[in-house]
């Protein structure tokens, strides 16, 4: 695993890791920096890891549950964190936001919620300013390795 800068930064930093649990600990790292109002956008195909690495900042910010079920069918999970509140959204089987302004969906994105969100793209315009967008990205042939990228922009 390596980083080349301090996080935040305005340059994307990158990781380079070659299994999960180097994804885990990246995860752990970023946690470290988050504070209540936090929004996580996570990005990459399906079975990038996006699920894993908010599962790890969940457990990294005190969520004792087991098991972490996949929002996929709820859109949304809340869990208590130590210090926060934590809201798990997939948003990959949205119909339209009009499902997201439902929910209140932007009570989510400022404290005392910490808030992690795969497929953040299918109502991209609803993410807040301070959002930080991870990226994660198969790479080469390895099945297990990824490129991993935190910025505060959206990544191309
Ligand atoms: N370096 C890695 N980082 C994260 N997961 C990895 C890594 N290498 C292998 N995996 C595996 O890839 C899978 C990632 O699944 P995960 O559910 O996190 O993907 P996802 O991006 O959330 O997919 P979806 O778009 O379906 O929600 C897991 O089975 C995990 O064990
Ligand atoms: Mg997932």
């Amino acid at each position: 695993m390596m980083s080349s800068r301090r996080w935040p930064t305005p340059e994307p930093l990158k990781y380079h890791v070659h299994n999960e649990s180097q994804t885990i600990e990246v995860a752990k790292k970023i946690s470290s920096e988050l504070s209540p109002g936090a929004v996580l956008a996570l990005h990459g195909e399906l079975g990038a890891g996006k699920s894993v690495f908010a599962r790890a900042v969940m457990r990294a910010l005190g969520v004792r549950d087991q098991a972490l079920p996949s929002p996929t069918f709820a859109i949304i999970q809340e869990y208590e964190g130590r210090g926060c509140r934590l809201a798990h959204m997939d948003w990959y089987r949205l119909h339209g936001i009009d499902e997201l302004e439902a929910i209140g969906v932007r009570e989510y994105m400022q404290p005392p919620w910490v808030c992690l969100i795969e497929w953040s793209e299918r109502a991209a315009k609803l993410l807040p300013p301070q959002a930080i967008h991870i990226s994660l990205n198969y790479v080469t042939d390895d099945p297990d390795a990824r490129m991993i990228e935190i910025s505060p922009d959206p990544l191309s």
